[in-house]
């Protein structure tokens, strides 16, 4: 099986930071690729570099075997890219079917999605993530665990083969993580690989076929969950911290 996402050897600068540096990895078909590390590690600047919101500094990232890096992001969506933003930014006024219908005509296929059309995959993304019976709530009326549900729905409407999540789970309660978790396997068992980024360890373990650690924007381990969360560089760069 050939990889759906290479990331080869991308490096991302802001002035003087080095926010990821020289990373590389692979994304398999159906694959659900976890990636944790401490705050500021550059998982989100990581994201924001495969979805095309950020140019990576140098470095390169192919999508099914082409080069995407200097794609912008809406080019990205429309190959089939999908993410959800950790800072989560509903259009407020807008009904939460509504933001998820936005999310259809962005995505693949988009540019020639109709309104109603967009709007009927919206409504069957907001069952499948269990929104099914807001959708006629304004989006700012949601709460917290809400939100995280149309962010999830707003990016699989872009009916993504990879979908990129960033701590979809946070601030959730354990009943709550536990259907989000059931929401990201039934998404994979559509065929969609996966690659999300969590702080609940409990959960990731479970969830991801694959561990990927970064620390200070390096990888620094990466393989199967439990052996990487036994790797003594991981216990100490994350894990030791997270317990002191
Ligand atoms: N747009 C930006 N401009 C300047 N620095 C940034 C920007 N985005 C992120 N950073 C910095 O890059 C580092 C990695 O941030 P981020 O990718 O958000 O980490 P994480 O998601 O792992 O917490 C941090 O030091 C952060 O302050
Ligand atoms: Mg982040």
């Amino acid at each position: 099986m050939s990889a759906i996402l290479e990331i080869k050897n991308v490096t991302r600068r802001f002035s003087g930071l080095v926010a990821v540096n020289d990373v590389s990895f692979d994304l398999q078909p159906k694959e659900i690729l976890g990636i944790i590390g401490p705050n500021g590690a550059g998982k989100t600047t990581l994201i924001s570099l495969i979805s095309g919101t950020l140019p990576p500094s140098s470095g390169d990232i192919l999508f099914e075997g082409k080069s995407i890096a200097n794609m912008p992001a809406y080019q990205r969506a429309r190959l089939g890219i999908g993410r959800t933003f950790q800072i989560m930014r509903p259009f407020p006024g807008l009904s939460v079917l509504d933001n998820v219908a936005v999310g259809a005509l962005f995505g693949r296929g988009g540019g020639n999605a109709e309104l109603a059309r967009a709007r009927e995959l919206a409504r069957a993304q907001l069952d499948f993530v269990g929104l099914g019976k807001n959708v006629d709530q304004r989006a700012d009326e949601l709460g917290g665990p809400g939100r995280k549900r149309l962010e999830l729905a707003k990016a699989l409407a872009m009916q993504p083969k990879v979908l990129l999540c960033d701590e979809v789970m946070a601030g959730l309660n354990l009943v709550e993580i536990d259907e989000v978790i059931d929401v990201i396997r039934k998404v994979r068992n559509e065929g969609i690989s996966v690659l999300v980024i969590e702080h609940v360890i409990k959960a990731i373990k479970s969830l991801s076929d694959r561990l990927l650690v970064l620390h200070h924007g390096e990888k620094i381990a990466d393989g199967d969950p439990e052996t990487v969360l036994a790797n003594q560089a991981v216990v100490e760069a994350y894990l030791g911290k997270r317990r002191a």
